[in-house]
């Protein structure tokens, strides 16, 4: 490859990164709406038939607070013991922090 076009593709491939940030509400559709519910409601269609119901997003408070650690923490690590898992290997920081941002939406704080 001519060193312009790889120059070129270098500049293409920053500019698209630097674009689009990470999506909460659509990482939210994609990986937590199933259990948690279109609106965080605790209402999915994979909830059915857990033995812990899924925890509402949209309600004011959590069981393990809403500060932005606690809750990146949550998306992190998961509950153990529950059906909800940790995505720190599924999910990079920058996602992850952008759900952690978009429940303040669900919870009608934005
Ligand atoms: C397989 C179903 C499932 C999926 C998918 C899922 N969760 Fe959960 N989640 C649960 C369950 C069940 C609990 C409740 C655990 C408990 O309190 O016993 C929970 C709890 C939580 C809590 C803690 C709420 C509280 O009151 O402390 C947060 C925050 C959370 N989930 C966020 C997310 C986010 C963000 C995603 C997507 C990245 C996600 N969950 C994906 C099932 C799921």
């Amino acid at each position: 490859m001519r060193r312009n076009s790889l120059l070129l593709l270098l500049a293409l491939t920053t500019a698209a990164a630097q674009a689009a940030p990470p999506d909460g509400k659509a990482l939210y559709t994609t990986w937590c709406a199933g259990c948690h519910g279109p609106k965080g409601q605790g209402d999915g269609p994979d909830a059915k038939g857990f033995d812990s119901k899924p925890a509402s997003l949209a309600a004011s408070s959590y069981k393990r607070g809403t500060s932005d650690k606690a809750v990146l923490k949550i998306i992190t690590k998961g509950v153990p013991g529950t059906p909800m898992d940790g995505y720190g290997n599924k999910l990079k920081d920058d996602q992850r922090d952008a759900l952690v941002q978009y429940l303040k939406v669900l919870r009608g704080e934005k």
